[in-house]
């Protein structure tokens, strides 16, 4: 259910934005995460081989949070809740999307970047929504001030978040969790260098830890 996603995703603070190149790399990238510490995986819908990524991983891994990205329809709404989606992502706020999501029970994040798009969000009653570009939009300073007026509402933002940044957004109380396409970024795909998935998403979960978001001491466990 929708509140349980975005329960889980808060829990573990960081979400891997991915761009699977094949469905066959889906699962072994799935538990490349996991086994870095982040038993969760945001599939977008910017390859073809989104759906069956998603079919993959969410058929043999159900314990994993499982979200689909980049969902710019209701179409792909749909189809990514069959393929077994968890919750619904996307980096701008379209009312058909979020309806569609409503109407399937599946948790969604819509993009925004102004306080009219939030107020479109709370129209539809969420509770959440992604905050992107956000480096670009303003960063933490914006996203300080866009929650101002909105007390309850909760960000997960993306755009620009890596190790060195990430902590500074999970320090605002409006923020829930960051997404980050570093720890699996397109060229370790497309190298199928999963151990540096792997290494980089417990260095992403280390910084977290450490107070202030300091960096983890080169090759630290
Ligand atoms: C997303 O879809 O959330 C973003 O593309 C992720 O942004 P990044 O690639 O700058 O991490």
């Amino acid at each position: 259910m929708a509140a349980s996603a975005l329960d889980r995703l808060a829990e573990l603070r960081v979400m891997p934005v991915v761009e699977v190149p094949d469905p066959a790399l889906a699962l072994p990238l799935a538990d490349a995460l996991r086994a870095g510490g982040i038993p969760a995986i945001e599939v977008t819908f910017r390859t073809p081989a989104a759906a069956a990524a998603i079919e993959a991983i969410a058929g043999a891994r159900p314990d994993l949070l499982v979200a689909a990205g980049t969902v710019l329809s209701a179409e792909q709404a749909s189809l990514a809740v069959r393929a077994g989606a968890g919750l619904v992502i996307s980096p701008g706020i379209d009312l058909a999307v979020v309806d569609r999501c409503l109407e399937l029970a599946v948790g969604v994040l819509p993009g925004v970047a102004t306080p009219t798009e939030v107020l479109m969000a709370l129209g539809r009653g969420l509770d959440a929504a992604k905050f992107f570009p956000a480096e670009a939009a303003g960063g933490p300073a914006y996203l300080r001030a866009l929650a101002g007026p909105f007390r309850g509402f909760r960000f997960a933002p993306s755009g620009g978040i890596g190790p060195d940044n990430a902590a500074r957004y999970l320090a605002l109380p409006s923020v829930i969790a960051v997404g980050t396409s570093w720890v699996a970024a397109p060229g370790l795909l497309a190298a199928r260098d999963l151990a540096e998935v792997e290494r980089r998403a417990r260095e992403m979960v280390a910084r977290l830890d450490a107070p202030n978001g300091t960096p983890a001491a080169p090759g630290a466990p």
